[in-house]
């Protein structure tokens, strides 16, 4: 079987970050959201599809130097960004049956073989996984009865929301959705292709535990929250970092990162190679990689671009 991961987006709400880095590669407790994906998937998928647009180059050399074991990866690329459906048409060649398709910046605690498992079970067109929010006044809600999804409701008012239930980015298509989506030009799976589907059969499967979609800095801190918990750790760091400043939850630290006596952190993502100064704090942020703070960074995505950091 095969999965495909929707990894080609300019990720705009998580500049300048992503002007140097694309939003899969962003670490989440150390490790990047795309890898945290790849490692939740079921045995029987044997290859995984990275559809893949902006910064390509940087997640190729990023995956060429640490394969996922066990499994075939292919990246194949948009030359424009051709959306979540156009994206999965132009894969199409790589796809042999039915298919497990993921949002590249979800971090969640779902078991993707129960989307799967049930698309068999209920012979359905697909089955999308479903996320319970107290407030979904800014997501695609979905209208269901007995399971089945009657429609797709595009951020509802409060009061005449259908549900609580929200797409949660993960889901498993039959084969003859490809032949759905046209060919060669930008397409949305949610506005073109789903209410297609709900005629035909989908199922909505909700699931509990954990669920971000990681594309806002709030958003990557509160994943990065989530899965520290899971481990039971407050703070994580790489291999040669040192710390010595005042570190407070939920902090990932990357590799060979300085972080001086006086300096303190909380609530963040310090990427590899970066050195806090004495004085520095830095709080709700995302720091990206090889940077230098000698002041204050209180909830900002900090990204020169550049580094500044002495070499030896
Ligand atoms: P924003 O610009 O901040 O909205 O981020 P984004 O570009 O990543 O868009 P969005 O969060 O809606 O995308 C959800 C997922 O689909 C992300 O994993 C994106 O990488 C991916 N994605 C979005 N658009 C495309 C596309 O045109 N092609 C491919 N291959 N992936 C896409």
């Amino acid at each position: 079987m095969e999965a495909v991961i929707l990894a080609g987006g300019y990720g705009t709400r998580l500049r300048p970050l992503t002007y140097k880095i694309p939003k899969p590669l962003i670490p989440i407790a150390n490790k990047p959201m795309v890898m945290h994906i790849i490692d939740s998937l079921p045995q029987k998928v044997e290859k995984v599809i990275l559809a893949v647009s902006y910064k390509r180059d940087v997640l190729q050399k990023y995956l060429e130097e640490n394969p996922p074991e066990g499994r075939e990866l292919v990246l194949v690329e948009e030359k424009e960004p051709l959306g979540t459906g156009g994206a999965i048409k132009n894969v199409e060649r790589e796809i042999s049956g039915d298919f497990l398709a993921f949002n590249g910046d979800v971090i969640s605690s779902l078991d993707p073989s129960v989307l799967t498992n049930t698309l068999i079970e209920k012979k359905a067109g697909a089955v999308i996984s479903l996320w319970r929010v107290n407030d979904p006044s800014h997501y695609g809600v979905v209208e269901m009865r007995d399971g089945w999804i009657r429609r797709f409701v595009e951020k509802p008012r409060l009061n005449e929301a259908p549900s609580n239930l929200i797409s949660a980015g993960a889901y498993a298509l039959s084969y003859d959705v490809l032949d759905l989506i046209p060919p060669g030009r930008v397409v949305s799976l949610e506005r073109e292709i789903w209410p297609i589907l709900v005629e035909k059969g989908m199922y909505g499967m909700e699931f509990r535990g954990y669920w971000t979609d990681a594309g806002t800095r709030e958003r990557v801190l509160e994943a990065n929250s989530l899965i520290l918990q899971g481990m039971g750790k407050k703070l994580i760091a790489g291999n040669g970092s040192e710390i010595l400043g005042n570190v407070t939850e939920h902090t990932s630290i990357g590799k060979n990162v300085i972080i001086d006596g006086s300096a303190e952190v909380s609530n963040s993502i310090i990427m590899d190679g970066c050195i806090l100064e004495n004085g520095s704090k830095v709080v709700d942020s995302i720091i990206g990689p090889e940077e230098r703070i000698a002041g204050r960074v209180i909830g900002e995505i900090f990204c020169t671009g550049y580094s500044n950091v002495p070499k030896n």
